[in-house]
């Protein structure tokens, strides 16, 4: 018998607000997925959506959508949705990589990447999310004053990172910067004391946490 991941199933109960990707064909926009025009923000890797629901929470007026290729994860995401009664938040099972399919061009104000798998051996390092290529599509779907705000806990990652980010979008912030420190209508995460549950492990292990915010343009 193949393996059927129950997961999917109990995903399936928190319709309408989990989206049919069938549906999006590189033309969803703000309005398309949520029939207004609030600015869309993506949380990629919102993994089981502690900073999604929160940050939604606080923001209103704005739209979230949560991208994450594990079921399980995704569920638990969707019941603090739900328990929060957000409608401002959907959430999307997939693998980011093929957000182009989804997106329309400028289509989103702003993208949260919090502790992306870091895939710390060499032999792995293939599958990290956050490449050129992958800059280059963020690009094309952000609008021009869009922002792009990471996270992680692995100096080597960020490193690599911001060098490939930076070649093509505008540092707004110097290292370790909260979102307070642009302006940004988006309420000030650190300020609010939002955090991922990755977050949350760093933090209690006392580790360091590197971040950088992007702009497409100055
Ligand atoms: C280390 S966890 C971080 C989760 C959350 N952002 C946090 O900070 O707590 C990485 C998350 O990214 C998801 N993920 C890994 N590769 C992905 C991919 N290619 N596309 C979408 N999600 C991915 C994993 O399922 C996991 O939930």
């Amino acid at each position: 018998m193949p393996f059927i991941n129950p997961y999917m199933e109990k995903l399936d109960q928190f319709q309408p607000m989990i989206i049919d990707k069938d549906w999006l064909k590189k033309s969803a926009t703000s309005e398309m997925i949520f029939d207004n025009s609030n600015p869309l923000i993506l949380d990629i890797g919102c993994g089981a959506g502690n900073f999604l629901s929160q940050i939604a929470e606080l923001n209103k007026k704005f739209n979230f959508i949560g991208i994450d290729l594990n079921y399980k994860r995704l569920f638990k995401g969707a019941r603090k949705v739900m328990r929060k009664k957000l409608d401002n938040v959907k959430l999307l099972r997939s693998k980011a990589e093929y957000i182009e399919e989804y997106f329309a061009e400028n289509s989103l104000s702003g993208v949260f990447i919090n502790f992306p798998d870091p895939w710390p051996k060499n032999k792995h390092r293939k599958n990290r999310l956050l490449s050129k290529e992958f800059s280059l599509k963020l690009y094309r779907l952000l609008h021009k004053s869009g922002f792009i705000y990471f996270k992680t806990d692995y100096l080597p990652y960020y490193k690599e990172v911001k060098e490939i980010f930076s070649a093509k979008f505008s540092s707004i912030t110097k290292d370790n910067s909260s979102l307070k420190e642009i302006e940004l209508t988006i309420k000030d995460t650190v300020q609010q004391s939002i955090t991922s549950e990755f977050e949350d492990i760093f933090l209690d292990k006392q580790e360091s946490i590197y971040s950088i915010i992007w702009r497409k343009t100055p």
